[in-house]
């Protein structure tokens, strides 16, 4: 069983990864906690010393290895990472697609305390966020929507998340 959990920054795709992970009994990977291991480096720095085309390039193999080496796992994946590459086909073809999908209005309030560790957000003012949010989610909602599961974040239990997943 291999879980790709999808969805904008800040929409909860850690939180909700670690506690289905325990209640599945299988591991939790963080797919930019790999990247910054592959490279020794974080996130932010990786934007802004080797830019953001290198940093796509080390997440798609870091999505690779984690899949190829792993029979079962729930995985946060990057906000951007469905919308690079063929990841989203990748995704599908390997394992079961969520995206956990959270309101405008909570993915800013929790990104403006979060901002200045975030190399995409840490140059906008708050005004600037809640337009990047209306837009950025716009351009990848396309990517988004083609998971086999789309959850409403603020309306799904964890019982009720574990039920879909295994059903699918
Ligand atoms: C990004 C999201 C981040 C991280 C990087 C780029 C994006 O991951 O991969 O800063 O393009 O949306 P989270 O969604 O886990 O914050």
């Amino acid at each position: 069983m291999k879980i790709y959990l999808i969805g904008f920054m800040g929409s909860g795709k850690t939180f909700r990864g670690r506690q289905l992970s325990q209640k599945l009994g299988i591991p939790f990977f963080d797919l930019d906690e790999q990247v910054v291991n592959q490279e020794g480096i974080s996130v932010k720095r990786i934007f802004e010393e080797k830019g953001e085309e290198y940093f796509r390039m080390a997440e798609k193999e870091a999505l690779h290895i984690i899949t190829e080496s792993h029979d079962a796992f729930v995985m946060a994946t990057g906000g951007g990472t469905p919308c690079y590459f063929n990841n989203i086909e990748y995704m599908k073809k390997s394992g079961t697609t969520v995206w956990i999908n959270t309101p405008h209005e909570t993915l800013f309030n929790r990104l403006i305390r979060e901002k200045e560790e975030r190399p995409l957000l840490n140059r906008l003012s708050d005004e600037q966020l809640r337009s990047f949010i209306i837009k950025k989610y716009a351009d990848r909602k396309i990517y988004y929507e083609q998971s086999a599961l789309n959850i409403d974040d603020e309306n799904t239990t964890l019982e009720e998340l574990t039920e879909k997943i295994v059903h699918v």
